[in-house]
């Protein structure tokens, strides 16, 4: 049922933990089983050089996070930004359908630390849409998924 990747991602997550004095912090719940991820980001002149995450959910959240955070890895932030869920479960090596819906969470956790970091550096006007979900945003803690 699941690639050898994602097994692999499953068992030996990379990237597990935290970031102490992270650039950018998002948490994100997915609205079709109640499973959270935290994203911690470390970024230089733009460019992520660090990112770790902590997930409380199934296995295929915890391998689509483990491997949505090596693909950002080096990345600058508009590269980041242009991941989508798709792009980490073709990383993979696919999930099944029923799954692809926990791909969500690392696409939106990516945004969302995103959109944390933009806030802190003053890029984020605070009456403009969010980019990830097209609401206005309050809060960047929002929960991207949840209505
Ligand atoms: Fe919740 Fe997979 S079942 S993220």
């Amino acid at each position: 049922m699941y690639s050898e990747k994602v097994m692999d991602h499953f068992m030996n997550p990379r990237n597990v933990g935290e970031i102490e004095n992270a650039d950018g912090v998002g948490q994100v719940g997915n609205a079709k089983c109640g499973d959270i991820m935290k994203m911690y980001l470390k970024i230089e002149n733009n460019v992520i050089i660090d990112a770790k995450f902590k997930t409380f959910g199934c296995g295929a959240a915890v391998a689509t996070s483990s491997m949505a955070t090596e693909l950002i890895i080096g990345k600058t932030v508009d590269e980041a930004l242009q991941i989508t869920n798709k792009a980490v479960a073709d990383a993979l090596d696919g999930l099944p359908p029923a799954k692809m819906h926990c791909s969500n969470l690392a696409e939106e956790a990516i945004n969302s630390a995103i959109e944390d970091y933009k806030r802190r550096k003053g890029l984020i006007d605070d009456n403009a849409s969010c980019d990830a979900c097209s609401r206005r945003c309050d809060d960047v803690q929002h929960s991207h998924g949840i209505e």
